[in-house]
């Protein structure tokens, strides 16, 4: 089915509070589309964040909470966007059960993601059934919603190339239903943790939307900078740097200054991160304040959400028509 509007299904794991490097690579892009009037489905994929945290479901609930908290704190707005709970619109359920029946194994079994996952994640027990069908739930939600561009990051490729997969099978066995999606990958700075590695929540050297002025200076006091520069005569080399990364992420009209003091010796470590307390405060203190804002307002959450799912379902109901439909399927389901 040829569709020619524009429509974006993005999501996210709840699994804990969003940081600077979630800002960057992903958020800021959801926010560019919102702002392009186009059609965006943000979700927030409780399910895919059982399929690694099922002994702690309460965790998921109340992190479900916290990314929704988040997103509305950096400007994703129900005004511009439709923002919803992938576990209240049961049609996801229902579809990538259809998926699974005409999935290969071995495709689920290839998938890259699944043995980097259970690598990465060593403590918890990712051999289930469920999390081997994580990229077939995944199919399931960017194929319900008829999405035609899907805004992620370069590690999840593969789930949407076995996304393309599925719906072309699924064309194949019952007609031309499915709409295959494409990726929409922006180039987004990568933004160090202050230990001077991707920032990343398994790494700790993250800094946080939510936190507050005093863990961001100590922080910041932490920062990797230049291992050469053992004093602040010493000329440094500003490439090798967190703070200096950061002041050019943030401080752009001040960073050619900063570099040449830097190179030239003139200037020291411990100052130059003082003078980066403000600059990220600047950053985050709008965000924080936000999401203070939000989490002060309960009531109006759930009527996001409530309202989200409702737009929600009302496609994912048209998709699931036409999938029975295709497939000569009951129409009719006896649900009350
Ligand atoms: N797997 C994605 C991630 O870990 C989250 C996700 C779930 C998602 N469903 C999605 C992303 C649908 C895009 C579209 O980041």
């Amino acid at each position: 089915m040829v569709e020619n509007e524009k429509v974006i299904l993005s999501g996210m794991r709840p699994t804990g509070r969003l940081h600077l490097g979630h800002f960057e690579g992903a958020l800021k892009n959801y926010l560019q589309l919102q702002a392009e009037g186009v059609l965006c489905y943000f979700m927030i994929a409780d399910f895919h964040a059982l399929s690694s945290e099922y002994k702690t479901p309460e965790v998921v609930k109340e992190n479900t909470r916290e990314l929704l908290l988040d997103w509305l704190a950096v400007g994703i707005s129900e005004e511009h966007a439709v923002i919803f709970v992938q576990s209240d619109v049961l049609e996801h359920f229902e579809l990538f059960t259809v998926l699974s029946m005409i999935t290969p194994l071995a495709w689920a079994e290839r998938c890259p993601t699944y043995k980097e996952q259970q690598q990465e994640l060593p403590d918890r027990d990712l051999a289930t059934y469920g999390f081997l069908g994580y990229p077939i739930l995944q199919a399931a939600d960017i194929l319900l919603y008829r999405a035609t561009h899907v805004p992620v990051g370069q590690d999840q490729l593969p789930h949407l190339e076995m996304t393309r997969e599925i719906a072309r099978r699924f064309n194949h066995f019952y007609g031309p239903v499915l709409s295959e999606p494409q990726s929409l990958l922006t180039a987004s700075p990568k933004v160090p943790g202050i230990d001077g590695r991707k920032m990343s929540k398994s790494y700790g050297n993250t800094i946080m939307l939510s936190d507050p002025d005093q863990a961001i200076e100590r922080k910041i006091m932490q920062m990797y900078t230049d291992p050469q520069k053992m004093r602040a005569s010493t000329p440094g080399n500003p490439d090798n740097c967190v703070v200096l990364a950061l002041y050019r992420m943030y401080a752009p009209e001040e960073i050619s200054g900063i570099e040449s003091e830097c190179r030239a010796g003139g200037r020291g470590c411990v100052d130059c991160k003082r003078g980066l307390i403000p600059v990220l405060h600047k950053v985050i203190q709008p965000i924080r304040n936000e999401r203070e804002h939000w989490a002060e307002r309960p009531e109006e959450l759930e009527e996001i959400l409530k309202s989200g799912a409702i737009i929600a379902r009302e496609r994912a109901r048209g998709t699931m028509q036409m999938v029975r439909k295709a497939m000569q399927w009951r129409n009719e389901i006896n649900s009350k």
